[in-house]
């Protein structure tokens, strides 16, 4: 008996929910044995119940197998709270972005962006580039340890124990707010093993830890001494390491120089947002938040209001991100006949959406993907 999986659907807001309809066409075509729930996310809880990601969905994916996500809108604090119901208003609620609070949630600490370029896409910076990142998920400046106003404790503080910085003159007005950048060992260890274990499975050569150290010297200095810890299991395996304002100069002049890239979560956030423009941009960025219990996919495009309702974004970043979920769950052959099938429609050309130049609809690209799968066998 083949194993049936219960998968989180959690559309969100905008293409969001064009995007994962998409991949459900092709999913739906594969041999896999599924049952899909919907989970509720998005700007109409935040606005209805004050949650965009309600304890109902939490509980939902504490009980499923993996997850796929769409997308969701956001917006700043302030105007959040306007557009509250009027009866959740002045209760300071404060909005948070639903993935980042997921990933904290479900210690998905592994944010796994892979970026190829598939041979036909007009898109392409640079033909074969395959560049893996591994960024840090739960931590660094994404912890949620912000302050603004800042409380007069952390101020005294502050100015007890950081008086060489001038800026901190201008304390006495309270004009100024506080981000935390928390970078722990566990933290640091784990990713940058991740990102090593992959590079031994895939028969990787290189791993380049990205890091401002020579700045940011405690907390990048604390994950640079990580990777050069974690990297003496791996002696089989180049270690490279890199400043993350130098590197996104490099990945532009020669991104074959690189092949798995590892970083603490804002690095990792922007460093992954390049290396997905260098292989088709937007259309193309997929990624998996994974734990050790939970997975969830998603594409890293957001919810682009402009265009919702229209049908017109590329899903491949979904389908992508689908086929993540699937080498995730184990099922290898059903990953690759996926991939297969992007590549396929890439590399014809006949259906593209319109950020390829073309003018077919979301779901026509996931018709069309899901046309080059193999024929089901029939019971
Ligand atoms: C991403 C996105 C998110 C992030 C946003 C939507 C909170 O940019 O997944 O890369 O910053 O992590
Ligand atoms: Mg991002």
């Amino acid at each position: 008996m083949k194993k049936k999986y219960t998968i989180g659907w959690l559309p969100g807001d905008g293409v969001g929910v064009e995007v994962l309809e998409a991949a459900k066409i092709v999913l739906d075509r594969l041999d896999f044995n599924a049952e899909y729930v919907h989970g509720d996310i998005g700007w109409e809880f935040w606005c209805k119940e004050g949650d965009a990601l309600p304890q109902r969905t939490m509980d939902l994916l504490n009980r499923v197998d993996a997850a796929m996500f769409g997308a969701i809108t956001s917006k700043p604090a302030k105007l959040a709270e306007k557009e509250l119901d009027p009866s959740l208003q002045g209760k300071g609620m404060t909005y948070r972005s639903p993935i980042v609070r997921m990933r904290q949630s479900f210690d998905l600490y592994i944010c796994l962006r892979p970026t190829k370029s598939y041979p036909g896409n007009p898109l392409n910076f640079k033909e074969n580039i395959d560049l893996v990142v591994f960024r840090e998920n739960t931590e660094d400046l994404y912890a949620g340890v912000e302050f603004s106003p800042v409380p007069d404790e952390l101020k005294e503080t502050l100015l007890k124990l950081a008086k060489p910085f001038k800026a901190f003159d201008g304390l006495a007005n309270n004009d100024y707010a506080v981000s935390c950048k928390v970078n722990t060992r566990k933290g640091s260890e784990r990713i940058v093993r991740a990102a090593f274990d992959y590079a031994r499975k895939h028969g990787r050569k290189k791993v380049t830890v990205v890091h401002k150290a020579n700045v940011v010297r405690a907390t990048d200095g604390l994950f640079l001494d990580c990777a050069r810890e974690v990297a003496k299991d791996f002696p089989e395996i180049t270690f490279d390491e890199a400043n993350v304002d130098a590197i996104m100069m490099w990945l532009l002049k020669n991104p074959f120089n690189y092949d798995v890239l590892v970083a603490p979560n804002l690095y990792g956030d922007i460093v992954s947002d390049l290396c997905a423009q260098l292989v088709g941009g937007l259309g193309f960025g997929c990624s998996g938040n994974i734990g050790l219990k939970l997975g969830v996919f998603e594409p890293t495009h957001g919810s682009a209001p402009k265009y919702a309702g229209q049908y017109k974004v590329n899903p491949i970043a979904t389908i992508l991100s689908a086929k993540q979920m699937l080498e995730w769950l184990g099922e290898i052959d059903l990953a690759k006949q996926v991939e297969d099938a992007v590549a396929e429609v890439i590399k014809e050309g006949k259906v593209r959406t319109y950020d390829m130049g073309g003018s077919n609809t979301t779901l026509e690209m996931g018709q069309a993907i899901a046309d080059k799968l193999p024929a089901l066998a029939t019971a």
